[in-house]
């Protein structure tokens, strides 16, 4: 049986620990299936951060990458004082991976609580903006801070993406879950945005749940979801949990999509425990191969593959340990890829089929497009201080400095709480970093940077200030928060 249409070059990172072994349990299969590709073989991952290159992905990793456009890589470690950042990190971030797609199927001969229910949805995680862009700073020594970024940019190519799959995958429903009744700009932004995206698809049921209750819902009714979009957090936490659904991190495949490049791996690490003992179960790394060959377009050699692996697991032969329960001989890596390319051309028994087709990647602009508001009015200034100084204290300090600016001192407040003036009723318990929030003081007054510059340094001369942030209006909504207990 051939299924070689065209040679496709793939850069293939074996990476850490099992992923040599798992990664070339992918080599044999896809040869033996006769799929035309051409490894490119990089490294990442321990080996690449103990030679001292702080990123841990080589520069001719990444030349690769470019070129091909595609990668499947095996677990990458970040060694202990070695680098800062993860590789694999560094690699979404370089190449955009704007989307983390991890389909949750019920997989066959895989007993777990939830087996007959018929589990079957993906979950489209938004990969690189959020708190993982891992933007923090130390206020003080005593006060962490993490900036959560989402875009409206960003939001829209992930709820395209999640769209676009359900398309491509015949699918009829797309759940957003948020936090957007508490987190109103950042976690709002992406619903509104899923909200605006969701009229272009009008085919498929649009749906929003709360993020608190989708975790509540995926673990008692999971066979209600079709496909799942979320920011980066969130989709990170209820994704590990989704695969458990399915027996485990093992079992989990994943794609890492961009516009440019795209990246296949399995979602397990790298299990030093039995790295080298012919112990690794290669499942998840092979069904990684298989959302690959689809992303490559080769539907046909994707279903004899898949198709492959289901079987295998169907009839629970050959089985590595992890898998084999219940007094069976556990088989190794290498016997149980053997079993899989015997099974090639089988398709499962119990297994529904879907149709897929290949998924039709947004289109991205690469300018920096401004999103502008008709009007946009300065408001004041927030200045966060590092101090523990007693608010009733602190604000008639400030207070005195303010003569001649154009700003008042609306209010202090600590961890997002109103703490002065006014608040005999709120008990409050005050660290040692406040925020300052000053706002023009008469109506229709501007305030320009210079104004700012001398707010700082009278505020300076008071009190050790950190972090500034301007507010403003944008077209009469205010693109700010208000704290608890401000009017
Ligand atoms: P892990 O996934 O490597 O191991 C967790 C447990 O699952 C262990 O008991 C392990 O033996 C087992 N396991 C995992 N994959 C298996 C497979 N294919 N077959 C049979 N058993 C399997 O997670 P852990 O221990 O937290 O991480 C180990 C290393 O991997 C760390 O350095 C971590 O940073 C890295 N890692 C890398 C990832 C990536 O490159 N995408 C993802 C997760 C962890």
């Amino acid at each position: 049986m051939s299924l070689k249409s065209s040679s496709h070059p793939i850069t293939l990172i074996p990476g850490d620990g099992i992923g040599p072994e798992v990664v070339a349990a992918v080599q044999a299969v896809l040869a033996a299936a006769e799929v035309g590709i051409t490894w490119e073989v990089r490294h990442a991952g321990a080996r690449v951060f103990k030679n001292g290159v702080a990123s841990g992905v080589l520069p001719d990793t990444v030349e690769s990458i470019r070129r091909t456009r595609c990668a499947l890589k095996g677990p990458l470690e970040t060694p202990v004082g070695f680098g800062e950042k993860s590789a694999n990190v560094t690699l979404r971030k370089f190449f955009e991976t704007y989307g983390n797609i991890r389909p949750v199927r019920e997989l066959p001969g895989i007993r777990t609580p939830y087996s007959g229910r018929g589990i079957d949805f993906v979950v489209v995680r938004e990969n690189v903006e959020d708190l993982y862009a891992g933007i923090e700073y130390m206020q003080t020594p005593g006060v962490a801070q993490g900036l959560k970024i989402i875009t409206r940019k960003g939001s829209e190519k992930i709820c395209r993406l999640a769209f676009e799959l359900a398309r491509a995958e015949h699918r009829k429903k797309v759940t957003c879950a948020t936090k957007a009744n508490i987190l109103k700009f950042t976690e709002g932004l992406f619903k509104r945005v899923f909200e605006d995206v969701s009229k272009d698809y009008p085919e498929i049921h649009a749906e929003h749940q709360i993020v608190d209750n989708c975790a509540h819902q995926l673990v008692m009714r999971p066979e209600q979801f079709d496909v799942l979009v979320m920011t980066n957090m969130n989709g990170d936490i209820l994704s590990d949990l989704a695969s458990a659904l399915i027996g485990g991190l093992g079992f989990a495949p994943s794609a890492n999509l961009g516009d440019g490049a795209s990246i296949f791996e399995a979602v397990h690490g790298s299990a030093p425990q039995i790295a080298g003992k012919d112990m690794a179960n290669p499942t998840a790394i092979l069904h990684s191969s298989v959302l690959m060959l689809r992303h490559l377009g080769e539907m046909k050699a994707a279903d004899t593959v898949e198709n492959a692996l289901l079987v295998t697991l169907e009839e629970g032969k050959v089985l590595t340990a992890d898998m084999a329960g219940g007094g069976k001989e556990p088989s190794g890596t290498k016997a149980f890829t053997a079993e899989v390319i015997k099974n090639l051309g089988s398709a499962p028994k119990s297994f529904p089929r879907r149709e897929y087709q290949k998924i039709k990647m947004p289109k991205v602009t690469r300018d920096a497009v401004m999103v502008t508001a008709k009007d946009t009015r300065p408001m004041g200034v927030d200045i966060f201080v590092a101090t523990a100084i007693d608010p009733a204290v602190l604000g008639p300090s400030i207070e005195k400095v303010l003569t001649g600016l154009p700003v008042r001192l609306a209010q202090i407040s600590s961890r997002g709480t109103k703490v002065y003036p006014n608040t005999h009723d709120i008990e409050s318990d005050p660290v040692d970093c406040a925020r300052l929030r000053f706002k023009v003081s008469t109506h229709g007054e501007t305030l320009d940077d210079k104004d700012i510059a001398e707010l700082l340094l009278r505020v300076g001369s008071q009190v050790l200030w950190v972090h500034v942030e301007k507010l403003f209006k944008y077209d009469d909504q205010p693109g700010f928060t208000k704290d608890q207990g401000e009017d």
